[in-house]
């Protein structure tokens, strides 16, 4: 390895997840049984991707584990909070995203994952009744109780390093107020105030997180950490930040599939998007609130890679949809159909549909590894605040919109951003070239 200025990863890595439901218990399920030489952890970049690093004569193509210091599967250790008790194995059974005997050979690592009681609102995800709950007064108190969680579980549990992941449901739509979301200050005031309708339990996470020196990575879009007195908060605890709302199947196709159109300078009339689900995520997002969060996401993606402005004969006006449909039969594998119409040379119109049959939780996985070992890895070089290398993970990344900042959606820009990060920090040049 060549010299580099980041920390080594010393010690027990605890990632600390929020919610224990399907696609947190795939996540630790998998990294069990990939510990064990059991399963393959297929899909993560950090386990599997190689880049070039040097140019000419000492180009080579690395592993990020070779280029910088990266945490290995062994030194992490899991908890979890959620709104209903079950231990991690017994949620992983009642997900039914992995068959049993994928789960049994790591039932006793998974039965050790307990979830901690939930920071937790009712109004704010209105089709969940757990009992598995913090009692507090304000959202204040919610933050000391969740400090005081993460203090606790790493000194049990002897970690070097905190990491902590929102993987739990969608949160209804929480408009940004810039009376109350723009400073640290006003935050504060607003959880001490207990203002419960500006401050949703997730941020309470966040806050409690960055006091407590984790990383925080928000994989819903919930608005949580994407507010300027979180930011102002990341830049005071010197730690990173990411979101929003992991970039799985449809948004993923999208970002990848909408660059060709772009560069081919073919026209766009319209996008229609429509999935079915059938899990507790999909029974969550029938509720019209917690679906407005996860609609304003995903339709940010198409706006920054195909833009009117730039191209006003081949992209103005185009009517874009997204619609997600709760239908419990198919449970986590969810189908999503895309209907693209676009147009060529004279104007002349053509479809493309694109039927993806994937399975959500097997998907985001992979995504809550490499967000959970490359925030720590950002942690120990130093690196601090939003951190937009992690879009290429993110379905809605996070800017600084009150910088006019513009988020970077297009999959191959994103590639080029993760892979210049991890170049820089283990001291290469960043380079524009795309391999
Ligand atoms: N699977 C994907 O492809 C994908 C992609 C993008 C985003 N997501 C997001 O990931 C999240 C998790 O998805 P899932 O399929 O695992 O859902 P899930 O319903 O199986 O699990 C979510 C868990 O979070 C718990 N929870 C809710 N509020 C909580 C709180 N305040 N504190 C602690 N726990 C709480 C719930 O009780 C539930 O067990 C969702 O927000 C989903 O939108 C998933």
């Amino acid at each position: 390895m060549k010299a580099t200025t980041v920390k080594p990863a010393e010690g027990k890595l605890g990632i600390l997840v929020v919610g224990n439901g399907a696609v947190a218990t795939t996540f630790m399920t998998g990294v069990f049984m990939a510990r064990k030489g059991l399963a393959k952890p297929v899909g993560s970049m950090t386990q599997y991707d190689k880049m070039r690093v040097g140019k000419g004569a000492d180009k080579q193509y690395l592993h990020y584990a070779d280029i910088v210091p990266m945490a290995s599967l062994d030194d992490i250790v899991f908890g979890t909070w959620d709104v209903y008790p079950q231990n991690a194995f017994q949620s992983a059974m009642y997900a039914e995203v992995l068959k049993e005997k994928d789960i049994l050979p790591v039932k006793d690592e998974l039965e050790q994952v307990v979830p901690m009681k939930a920071a937790f609102d009712k109004n704010f995800a209105k089709r969940l009744d757990g009992d598995n709950v913090k009692d507090c007064k304000t959202r204040w108190e919610m933050v000391e109780a969740l400090r005081q969680d993460i203090r606790q579980f790493k000194a049990e549990h002897d970690c070097a390093r905190i990491v902590v992941l929102w993987a739990a449901s969608t949160e209804i739509y929480v408009p940004v107020n810039m009376e109350v979301h723009d400073t640290m200050a006003h935050l504060e005031e607003a959880m001490k105030a207990n203002d419960t309708k500006n401050i949703a339990p997730s941020m309470c996470y966040a806050y409690a997180a960055l006091a407590e020196g984790a990383p925080f990575i928000m994989g819903a879009p919930n608005t949580t950490v994407d507010i300027p007195a979180m930011w102002e908060m990341a830049e005071k605890t010197k730690m990173p930040i990411a979101g929003k709302d992991f970039k799985t199947g449809q948004t993923l196709v999208k970002s990848g599939f909408s660059p060709i159109l772009g560069t081919r300078c073919l026209g766009l009339s319209g996008w229609f998007s429509t999935n079915i689900l059938g899990n507790r995520d999909g029974l969550v997002l029938d509720e019209p609130d917690n679906f407005r969060t996860k609609e304003v996401s995903k339709l940010s993606t198409l706006e920054t890679i195909l833009k009117p402005e730039d191209q006003p004969d081949l992209y103005t006006d185009y009517y874009h949809k997204v619609r997600i449909n709760y239908y419990p039969p198919r449970n986590d594998n969810k189908e999503g159909w895309d209907n693209i119409d676009i147009f060529g040379w004279m104007g002349y119109p053509m479809q493309i549909k694109i039927n993806f049959l994937c399975r959500d939780s097997i998907l985001a996985a992979p995504l809550c590894l490499d967000l959970c070992l490359l925030s720590d890895l950002a942690a120990r070089a130093g690196r601090y605040g939003i951190q937009r290398f992690l879009s290429f993970f993110l379905k809605s990344p996070m800017h600084d919109y009150t910088k006019n900042e513009e988020a970077v959606n297009h999959l191959y820009q994103q590639y080029t951003m993760l892979k210049n990060a991890i170049r820089e920090m283990g001291g290469y040049e960043a380079d524009e070239e795309i391999d």
